[in-house]
């Protein structure tokens, strides 16, 4: 399953990315928002240290002018992933940049039926929110469960890449499922590698180690 780094912070990006943990990143206009910073700039700057897709979100809410906002962002660098909202406006963008043969992800998707007509219009991605369903109630998990299996029905090429991530459980189980690809922040990414079993058996192993006084090197 591939990891995308849902923020736009570049020293955490530079860090993860090191490890070779990000297969992408993706934002939005609140995450750029929250950034401060200039948008094309840190978009370019994410895309420069980060070989897989980076997402940039349109701001336009009709088609033409999505298109416009699309081909000016895909311009930044050549893994820009265009963002746009799952509504019919956005999935006639989608169309018109996919088959231009520019990456799109999809966002905002709360439904399987929405996860159809993103796929029919050549999404790359659909972005299904899972914790913003889960806050009102309904289980996001299961949201993916039924687009990976309509995606398989069919076999649709576009990926499901779960966002709105807020725990490790998310991760866990969207794995489970056979989702492609998670976006979640990385804060997130760098807990799923922390058990207390890890800490408390790496802390007993020094102090026997210790009392050994040996050394490994010289
Ligand atoms: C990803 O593409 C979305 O922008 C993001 O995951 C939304 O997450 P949130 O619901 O925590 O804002």
């Amino acid at each position: 399953m591939k990891i995308f780094i849902d923020s736009a912070d570049l020293e955490q990006i530079r860090i993860l990315n090191e490890i070779g943990l990000v297969d992408g990143v993706t934002t939005n206009p609140s995450i750029i928002a929250k950034s401060g910073k200039k948008f094309t700039e840190v978009i370019k700057e994410i895309a420069s240290i980060v070989k897989g897709p980076v997402s940039a979100e349109v701001i336009a809410v009709d088609a033409e002018n999505m298109v416009k906002e699309g081909m000016y962002l895909k311009d930044i660098a050549p893994n820009i992933a265009v963002k746009v909202p799952l509504t019919m406006e956005g999935l006639k963008a989608c169309r018109v940049l996919s088959s231009q043969g520019i990456m799109v992800n999809v966002t905002l998707c709360f439904s399987a039926n929405q996860a159809l007509l993103a796929a029919k219009s050549g999404a790359t991605f659909i972005s299904p929110f899972v914790g913003r369903l889960d806050d009102i109630g309904q289980e996001g998990m299961s949201l993916i469960a039924d687009i990976v299996d309509i995606y398989s029905n069919y076999d649709f090429k576009t990926e499901v890449l779960v966002a709105s991530v807020r725990n490790t459980t998310h991760i866990y189980q969207a794995a489970l499922i056979g989702a492609h690809a998670v976006t979640a922040p990385p804060s997130i990414v760098e807990q799923l590698a922390k058990h207390p079993l890890t800490d408390r058996g790496l802390a007993d192993f020094l102090a026997d180690w210790k009392k050994t006084g040996q050394t490994i090197i010289g």
